[in-house]
């Protein structure tokens, strides 16, 4: 039986990629800021319709960095429905999370539930635009200017996605993307920081280069975060296919979204009128009482069926060990937890075919055991 499985990267035609690597070949320049480090940064400032934007080895370092460059201190108010970079790039910042719920909705960060959790310690907000539904931005903006805070949003699953015919990466202070491999786009391995100013983005590109500001100056402590060429020229080759691949994820979508409406016990996320998204992830809860079965029933019965879908994020962030065994303020997290506890992304991919689909869903249905 063919194996369905959650994602697929988003391979360029190796015959495009090939005059990419002839081409690297002959320049003998594989990293530091090279020829297509530089083009894929321009390419992407303009289909994503953002000022400046610095890449980076993986979104995890973007994160980190981010926290760095806005040099914070104390505590960052974030959620615990994300995939565990997101506070693990606090923590290393010897920076503490202070974990607030989510909005029943959209699975983000709830303004509602902000204000309760300031201190005189907080010095920023670091949402997540979970599934690339964008966070309430109006609402959370809001609350940072009246209390002085940054925002910075993890918008590692939003990359392309637009508010009002506008990039969602625009907003903040900083924003950061993944490029994994398990990302509608990716470079492999990378990521990225969105930024408003020139001098911001000097200074993330000193950050992911030792700190370096010239061959014999250091005036800062910076990692090593930086791109390589070949990695930049597989980002530049696939950008020719992501609308395509997008079109398809929408496409699978609405499939997805017909079959499941009857389907006691399932229900879909919520999608706004205003927003173009990028399908990046199909999550689906599981009422198991309506439904008739536990979302992990349905979770390895899809497996037995060779359908690799994914509890995630399951578990919160907040039931790790090492977050568990570290004294960091919780707020009640009891819509996170029921999310967390109920959840499967389903597989979604731009190779995803009708035939797979109606599969998924006959399993889902019971029809087939
Ligand atoms: C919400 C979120 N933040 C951060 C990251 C980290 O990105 P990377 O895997 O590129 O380090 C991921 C990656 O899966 C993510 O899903």
């Amino acid at each position: 039986m063919e194996k369905i499985t959650v994602t697929t990267p988003l391979l360029p035609p190796l015959e495009e990629l090939t005059p990419y690597l002839e081409d690297i070949w002959n320049r003998k320049w594989l990293t530091n800021n090279g020829y297509y480090h530089q083009l894929l940064e321009k390419e992407l400032c303009k289909y994503l319709d953002v000022k400046y934007i610095s890449l980076f080895s993986n979104g995890t370092l973007a994160l980190i960095t981010a926290l760095q460059a806005l040099e914070l201190q104390g505590e960052i108010i974030t959620t615990p429905y994300s995939f565990v970079a997101t506070s693990h790039a606090i923590v290393l910042n010897n920076l503490k999370p202070v974990f607030v719920d989510i909005d029943p909705n959209t699975y983000n960060l709830d303004p509602k539930k902000i204000e309760e959790a300031i201190t005189d310690k907080t010095s920023a907000i670091l949402p997540v635009h979970v599934y690339g539904t964008p966070c309430d931005n109006e609402a959370i903006q809001k609350i940072a200017n009246k209390h002085n805070l940054k925002v910075i949003y993890d918008a590692a699953h939003a990359f392309g996605v637009k508010k009002d015919g506008v990039s969602i990466l625009n907003w903040g202070d900083l924003s950061i993307l993944s490029f994994h491999a398990t990302k509608a786009y990716s470079t492999i391995e990378g990521g990225a920081i969105i930024c408003h100013t020139p001098e911001m983005k000097k200074k993330l590109d000193q950050l992911k280069n030792f700190g370096y500001e010239s061959e014999t100056e250091i005036p800062m402590l910076g990692s090593n975060a930086k791109v390589n060429e070949i990695q930049a020229a597989y980002g530049l080759a696939s950008l020719k296919y992501i609308d395509n691949a997008i079109a398809s994820r929408k496409r699978s979508a609405e499939l997805y979204r017909k079959e499941l409406s009857n389907i006691k016990g399932i229900s879909c996320l919520d999608i706004q009128d205003d927003v173009k998204l990028n399908y990046s992830y199909f999550p689906i809860i599981v009422n198991s009482k309506e439904y008739g079965e536990s979302r992990d029933c349905l979770y390895f019965r899809l497996r037995d069926n060779n359908i690799l879908s994914r509890r995630y994020f399951h578990p919160l962030i907040t039931d790790f060990d090492f977050y568990k065994n570290h004294d960091y303020k919780k707020y009640d997290l009891s819509i996170s937890k029921k999310t967390s506890d109920n959840v499967i992304c389903l597989p979604m991919h731009h190779n995803l075919t009708e035939n797979n689909i109606n599969f998924i869903i006959e399993i889902i249905k019971g029809s087939l055991k």
